[in-house]
């Protein structure tokens, strides 16, 4: 998880800072990661 957050909040590769969502808060992209990690399985 704070990989991930790492991830989205600085950018990796082709995947833009915050996924180009400047607006959300650390707590809102969190709640998405968290939502696309317990739909993964
Ligand atoms: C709030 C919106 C978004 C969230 C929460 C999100 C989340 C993620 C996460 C968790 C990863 C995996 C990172 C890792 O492996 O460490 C990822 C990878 C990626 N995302 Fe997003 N993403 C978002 C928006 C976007 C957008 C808008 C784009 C393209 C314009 C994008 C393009 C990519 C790409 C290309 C990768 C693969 C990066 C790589 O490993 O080379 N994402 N995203």
């Amino acid at each position: 998880m704070d990989a991930l957050m790492h991830s989205i909040l600085n950018g990796k590769n082709a995947m833009p800072p915050k996924g180009t969502c400047m607006d959300c808060s650390d707590d809102e992209l969190k709640a998405a990661v968290e939502y696309l990690t317990s739909r993964a399985k």
